[in-house]
Order: C-alpha cells, then sequence, then structure tokens
C-alpha cells in the first residue's frame, strides 16, 4: 500500500476510534489544530508520564517546573524569537498558494537524493554480496554528478540562510527550475520573512494593553526560572529542569495531520553545564535520549540522528533525532547545544544576575545549556503510524485491523467480558473489574459476540482481554486473550494482578534505561 494510503487510513482510523479529533470540527474544523478524544488523551497521557519518569525519577539531578505560557514580553525579545524566529515565505502567483522557501529547497535536494539512492539500490540488487556501495558512489558518473549538484546546491543553501539572503533563496528556487505543486508554474513572488509567533492583548483597556505572545517554545520558562529552581531545590550544576506544556506557532505550512500544528505540545528540558563541558554533554543526551527513544520498542532502525548543516540563532550544535514515519525520516526531538545563549541574554535584558557560583572552585559563571525537546504529538503519531497493522485472521475470511501499541503505552490495558449477558456473569465480570480499575485502565464490555468485542479493543490497542465465562464460576478462573498473537490462555483469578502488572508495567521499561 502506498505510504499516502496509509496515513490516510491511520487519520482516518484516529478519528473512528477516539484518539483525534479536528478542532471545532461541527464549524468545519480549524487547520492545524486538533483535540485529543478519550482514547488518545490516554496514551498521550502515558507517553507524557514514560517521559516524565524518564526524566525526574531516574536522574537525581533533574526537577520538574510547570510554568505559564504568558510570560512578560521581554523574554521573547532576550531570547531572539521577537527578530529571528520567522519562517522563508514565497507564493506562487499563479495557484495563489503560500509555501516555506526553504521547504520547497529542501524537497527538491531530497528528490536529488531519492534519485542518488535509486541508482545505489538498482546497483546493490545487480550485484548482490559483492556489491561495494562505497566504491560504486565514488565512481559511477550519474551518482557522482547528482552528488555534486548536491552538495553545491546544500552549500549555497546553508550560505543563503545563514546570511539571511532572501534574494539567493529566491535565486536557488529559480536555478533549480522548482514549480508550485498546484500550478506547475514558476511564476514566484519575491522571499519574505514571517514572524511565527502568535501575539494578543494582556490588560483590559486598550490604551494601556501590551502586546504578549503565546510560548512558541517552553523553553523560556525553563531559562527565567533558573535562579529560582537553582536557589530554592539547592541545586549543583551540572543539573536539569523538564516541563511538560503548550507550545504555539503560526505554521505556514501546516500539514500532515498532527505532524506539524498551531498549538502542539513539547517536552523540554534544559541541562546546564560548565563552559566548556557542553559538547561532552551534549553527546551524552544525544545518545541517552535515543535509548529513550529505541526502549519503546517500535524498531532500532526507525530512529536516526540528522545533525544540523544550519544552526539556530541559540546554538553552537544541533542534532535531530528522526523517526522512520509513513511519509519518511522526519524530526520527532532536537537536542541542541544552546551554550550561555539565553541566560546571558536574560542577564543583560531583565539586569538581574543569572550566574551560578561553583564554591569549589569559587568561580561565577553563566551556565550554558545542552537541551532536549521533543515534541509530544510527534512522538504520539510515531507510536500510532508505527502500531496501525491491517492483517489476515489465519484460517477465517476476514482481516482485522489492529494497533499494536507498546502495553505500557497502552490506552487501555485489558477489557473485561462475560461471555454472556445472563447467569450471574456480568457479576462476577464487574467484580473483578473493580478489583483491577485502580491498577489498570479497564474497558467493561457486555454488547455484542465475543469476536466483535475483541475487534473493538484491537483498534484501540488493548493488550489483554478478559472473559469470564461458567467454568469462572466453577473454578474461579477466566481466560487472557493476547492482542498481538490472538491466543487465548486460562488463568487463576487471585493471579490477575500479577499477571497485568508483569506485562504492562511502565517501571520494567523504565528499568532497562
Ligand atoms: N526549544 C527548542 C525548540 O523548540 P524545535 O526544534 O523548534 O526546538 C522541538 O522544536 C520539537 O518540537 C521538534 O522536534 C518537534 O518534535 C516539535 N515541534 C516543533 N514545531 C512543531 C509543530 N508545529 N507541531 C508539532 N510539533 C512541533
Amino acid at each position: 500500500m502506498a505510504q499516502e494510503d496509509i496515513f490516510k487510513k491511520i487519520i482516518a482510523h484516529s478519528k473512528e476510534y477516539g484518539f483525534i479529533f479536528q478542532s471545532s470540527e461541527i464549524y468545519d474544523g480549524l487547520s492545524a489544530v486538533y483535540d485529543y478524544g478519550q482514547i488518545g488523551v490516554e496514551l498521550k497521557n502515558n507517553i507524557k508520564q514514560y517521559w516524565w519518569d524518564a526524566m525526574t525519577k531516574l536522574n537525581e539531578n533533574i526537577v520538574g517546573i510547570d510554568a505559564a505560557i504568558f510570560m512578560h514580553p521581554r523574554t521573547w525579545e532576550a531570547s531572539g524569537h521577537v527578530g529571528a524566529f520567522n519562517d522563508p515565505l514565497i507564493d506562487n502567483k499563479d495557484s495563489k498558494k503560500r509555501y516555506r522557501a526553504d521547504v520547497l529547497i529542501e524537497e527538491h535536494m531530497e528528490k536529488i537524493e531519492a534519485k542518488i539512492q535509486k541508482e545505489v539500490d538498482k546497483a546493490s540488487a545487480r550485484f548482490g554480496d559483492t556489491f561495494d556501495e562505497k566504491q560504486f558512489r565514488d565512481t559511477n558518473q550519474r551518482v557522482q554528478e547528482n552528488q555534486l549538484k548536491l552538495d553545491e546546491l546544500k552549500a549555497r543553501f546553508v550560505k543563503a540562510l545563514e546570511a539571511n539572503d532572501l534574494a539567493d533563496l529566491k535565486q536557488i528556487i529559480e536555478d533549480s527550475g522548482i514549480v508550485c505543486p498546484v500550478s506547475g508554474s514558476k511564476n514566484w513572488t519575491d522571499v519574505r520573512q514571517f514572524n511565527l509567533m502568535f501575539s494578543t492583548q494582556l490588560g483590559s483597556v486598550s490604551e494601556e494593553a501590551s502586546t504578549i505572545y503565546l510560548r512558541p517554545e517552553t523553553a523560556q520558562g525553563i531559562f527565567v526560572n533558573y535562579l529560582n529552581v537553582q536557589k530554592t531545590g539547592r541545586m549543583k550544576i551540572p543539573f536539569g529542569i523538564a516541563q511538560i506544556g503548550k507550545a504555539f506557532r503560526n505554521e505556514i505550512v501546516a500539514r500532515q495531520f498532527i505532524f506539524r500544528m498551531r498549538e502542539f505540545e513539547q517536552m523540554e528540558m534544559q541541562f546546564f553545564v560548565e563552559p566548556g563541558t557542553e559538547m561532552e554533554w551534549y553527546k551524552h543526551w544525544k545518545e541517552k535520549r535515543l535509548k529513550w527513544h529505541k526502549s519503546l520498542g517500535l524498531g532500532e532502525e526507525k530512529y536516526r540522528f540528522h545533525d544540523h548543516d544550519k544552526l539556530a540563532h541559540y546554538a553552537n550544535a544541533a542534532a535531530d533525532i528522526e523517526f522512520d514515519f509513513p511519509m519518511g525520516f522526519r524530526e520527532v526531538e532536537g537536542i541542541h547545544s544552546r551554550t550561555d545563549f539565553d541566560l546571558g541574554n536574560h542577564e543583560k535584558f531583565s539586569g538581574r544576575k543569572i550566574q551560578y557560583h561553583d564554591t569549589v572552585t569559587n568561580k561565577s559563571y553563566v551556565p550554558y545549556v545542552v537541551e532536549t525537546s521533543i515534541g509530544l504529538d510527534r512522538m504520539f503519531l510515531s507510536v500510532i503510524s508505527n502500531a496501525y497493522t491491517e492483517e489476515e485472521i489465519e484460517g477465517k475470511d476476514e482481516t482485522r485491523i489492529v494497533m499494536r501499541i507498546p502495553a505500557f503505552l497502552a490506552p487501555v490495558k485489558l477489557a473485561v467480558f462475560p461471555l454472556l449477558k445472563k447467569d450471574g456473569l456480568p457479576e462476577k465480570a464487574r467484580e473483578i473489574m473493580d478489583r483491577l480499575k485502580f491498577d489498570f485502565n479497564c474497558q467493561y464490555e457486555e454488547k455484542d459476540t465475543i469476536g466483535r468485542r475483541y475487534r473493538r479493543q484491537d483498534a484501540i490497542g488493548t493488550p489483554f482481554c478478559i472473559t469470564i465465562d461458567h467454568q469462572t464460576q466453577e473454578d474461579n478462573t477466566v481466560t487472557i486473550r493476547f492482542r498481538d498473537t490472538m491466543k487465548q490462555e486460562r488463568v487463576p483469578v487471585e493471579n490477575l494482578e500479577k499477571i497485568m502488572e508483569d506485562k504492562v508495567s511502565m517501571k520494567n521499561v523504565l528499568r532497562e534505561l
């Protein structure tokens, strides 16, 4: 099935089963804004908890905060967002469609890369085990020509971005022959900058009201609280502050479902270190974060690093962890070495001394920062797009849709079914459910055939279904049916808590980190 079709199916499935709804759908929706439904919110909360516990419980030197979304407007001048948080935009005069100039060029470069990869794959299939990829790349004329074109384009693109040279960005689009995907024409406007922050007014009297922004990243809430936390928590460098919260960006190219939204959620951690040690910590956090992702069990080959060619205004090193989404490898998390850019600027703009005093060396300094910043919604998308599976049921002329969500993240951990709605089976099922519901998110279902109930639970990713039948009344045993294998096992009721705990506990996964 084409990747695009899979993506469409995931979006439709998300709506049908209460994972994600378009915001304000009854008014035809609000573009690039989504709501999490009754099943989605459980999965989202589990992802949050896994991240939060991995940061704050497993690291004695990381603590959490929850800062407000509104901040003093000077914050965003100090952080550089008022001046530099811009996207270069270009319009096609024929289709009237607006694009990010950098995205158009990046997509063009991806096409050249794909051409090279196609040659390599073809040769690899032809030569089999004897294929030497490096030698092929170094000697094949077509690959060499395309590689040279790509390298030159990349260098020119990075230079134009770094110099904020909007005229050259337009020239690159023209020189590369990039056409509008809608009109197919090369009739472009000039490129201009567009600030991504949403603004609003604080204060009731319009003359006195001041413009404030909806935060475009949660990180600044951490920076402005650095002194508060360091002093009240008696934190010693190196230490970290973690936070989960909403961020807002007026994205122009807002598409691909919850991948790029205007209102989204970030899980960020700022790690404060001594200047000069930041590269060591940068490496440390790159590895640690990749391990966290891999621990979810979605497949090690689904992740890769992408080191940035162009650094954000605050960074001296940056890399993305990319996940293999249905539309290809895309960023899910960024790890940035932010130097003392933020704290240094907040010191300047606020006039407050924001320093750390090292009592051992008796030196004071503005700490450097290594940041890990992950998009919660993108994490969510990686989990559901990886989980979505359509499969034939062996021996039956039937297919099922099953969400193979890692058991410890599953929205509903177990479903409890009485086989029939009579003979005291519902009462027994309720009794079992009433015991288990304090530890696990359970659903009780008695409507429809058992087969249909299994399908509904498969579709929301419930890893275990427990059925109470007549034998339960005789020997106090129930069947557990496993989502992934569809196998069933008979177990004593008194063992249920222990069995469930072993299979769905987040603790077991955290222990492996
Ligand atoms: N504090 C650093 C920062 O905000 P970023 O690379 O702009 O860095 C971090 O964003 C992460 O936030 C990204 O890796 C991505 O997962 C998520 N993110 C950014 N913009 C987003 C958007 N419009 N919609 C959904 N997630 C987004």
